[in-house]
C-alpha cells in the first residue's frame, strides 16, 4: 500500500520527512552537521546520496565527491569517517573500476587518519562487497564492511573475515529479502545480530553496534561489559535523526557514538528508495501528511 501510495506523496511532504534524516544537498550542510554533532560528543561517518550509478562517469563524479569530502572534514579538523556504496562506484558496470575507485579513497582515507566503510546493499552484491572489502583490507587496515544479521549468510561471512581482526559493522539490514535466503522473524533477526556482535567482540577485530532498537542496544551492552571489552573495540552507531533520545542517552552513560550522516543532492530518489523498502518507516512519511506543523 505504501510502496503505490509513495508516488504521489507530494515531493515536499518527502522533503520535509527527510529533512530529518538528511543533512542537505552541499557539501558545507554535511560539514556543519557533523561539527555539531561532534560538539555534542559523537562522531560521524558521512554517506554521499547516491547508489547503483547507470554510467561510468557517475561513478568518477562520485570518488571526486568523496574526495572532496575526505578533504573537507581534514581541514575543518572534524571527527569523521565516511560511508560508501559500492554500487555507486560502479561495483556492477565494472567491477575494476569499482576497486580503483575504492583504493583511491582508501588511501586518502589512510594519508589522513580516518576510515572507509562500505556500505551493504541488497543480496545480490554481498559477495562482491565482501571480496572488494578483502581486496582493500589487504593493502590497508582504514577499511570497514558491513554485514546484515537479517541474512543467513552473515555467520558464515563473519567466521571467513575474523582471521582479518576487520572492522565491521553489524545492522540488521534494510532490504527486503527472501525467505530462502534471509531471517523475517524479528526475534530471529535480533539473535542473529546479537550473535554476531558476540562473535565479533570474543574473535577481535572492531564492531559498529548500528541500531536504534533498544533490546539490541541494552544486550549489547551487557555483553560489552560481561565480556571486558575496552572502548577502543566497539562503538554504537545510529541514523541522523532518529532517536536522537536515545543516542544523548548513550553518550552521557559514556558510550562511543558514530552518527551516520547521509548529504547530497540525490537526496529525493534515496528518500523515496528508503522508504519502500522499509514500509515501517513510510509510516513516518504518511503521518506527517496528516501532521499539523
Ligand atoms: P528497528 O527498525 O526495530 O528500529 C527500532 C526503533 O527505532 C523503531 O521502533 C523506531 O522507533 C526507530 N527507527 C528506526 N529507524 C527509523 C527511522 N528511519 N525513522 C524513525 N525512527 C526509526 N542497512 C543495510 O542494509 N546496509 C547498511 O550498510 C546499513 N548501514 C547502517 C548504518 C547505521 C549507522 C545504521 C544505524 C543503520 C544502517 N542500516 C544499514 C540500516 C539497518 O539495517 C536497519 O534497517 C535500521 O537501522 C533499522 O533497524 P533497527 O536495528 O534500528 O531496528
Amino acid at each position: 500500500m505504501v510502496a503505490q501510495v509513495l508516488p504521489y506523496v507530494p515531493r515536499a511532504v518527502v522533503g520535509r520527512v527527510s529533512a530529518r534524516y538528511i543533512a542537505g544537498e552541499a557539501l558545507q550542510d554535511a560539514l556543519a552537521t557533523v561539527r555539531a554533532l561532534n560538539e555534542s560528543g559523537a562522531s560521524a561517518t558521512v554517506d554521499v546520496l547516491g547508489e547503483f550509478v547507470t554510467a561510468l562517469d557517475e561513478a568518477a563524479a562520485a570518488r571526486r565527491e568523496y574526495l572532496a569530502l575526505l578533504e573537507g572534514l581534514a581541514v575543518q579538523q572534524l571527527d569523521a569517517q565516511v560511508s560508501v556504496k559500492p554500487t555507486q562506484l560502479g561495483l556492477k558496470l565494472d567491477p575494476a573500476a569499482c576497486l580503483s575507485h575504492f583504493r583511491a579513497l582508501v588511501q586518502r582515507a589512510r594519508e589522513l587518519g580516518t576510515l572507509v566503510t562500505l556500505d551493504m546493499e541488497d543480496s545480490s552484491c554481498t559477495d562482491a562487497t565482501l571480496e572488494l572489502y578483502r581486496t582493500l583490507r589487504r593493502d590497508s587496515p582504514q577499511v570497514s564492511a558491513v554485514l546484515q544479521a537479517r541474512l543467513r549468510r552473515s555467520g558464515a561471512d563473519l567466521e571467513a573475515l575474523l582471521p582479518l581482526q576487520p572492522s565491521v559493522r553489524i545492522c540488521k539490514g534494510i532490504y527486503v529479502e527472501p525467505g530462502a535466503i534471509a531471517f523475517q522473524d524479528r526475534e530471529e533477526i535480533r539473535r542473529n545480530f546479537l550473535a554476531l556482535v558476540e562473535r565479533l567482540l570474543r574473535g577481535g577485530g572492531f564492531v559498529g553496534i548500528a541500531t536504534h532498537d533498544d533490546v539490541l542496544i541494552e544486550r549489547s551492552r551487557a555483553l560489552v561489559h560481561q565480556l571486558g571489552v575496552e572502548r577502543d573495540r566497539y562503538e554504537f552507531q545510529m541514523l541522523l535523526g532518529v532517536r536522537e533520545d536515545r543516542r544523548r542517552r548513550l553518550r552521557a552513560a559514556g558510550y562511543p557514538l558514530r552518527v551516520y550522516v547521509p548529504f547530497g543532492s540525490h537526496w529525493y530518489a534515496y528518500s523515496i528508495r528508503r522508504l519502500k523498502e522499509n514500509p515501517a518507516i513510510a509510516g513516518h512519511v504518511l503521518r506527517s501528511l496528516f501532521e499539523r506543523r
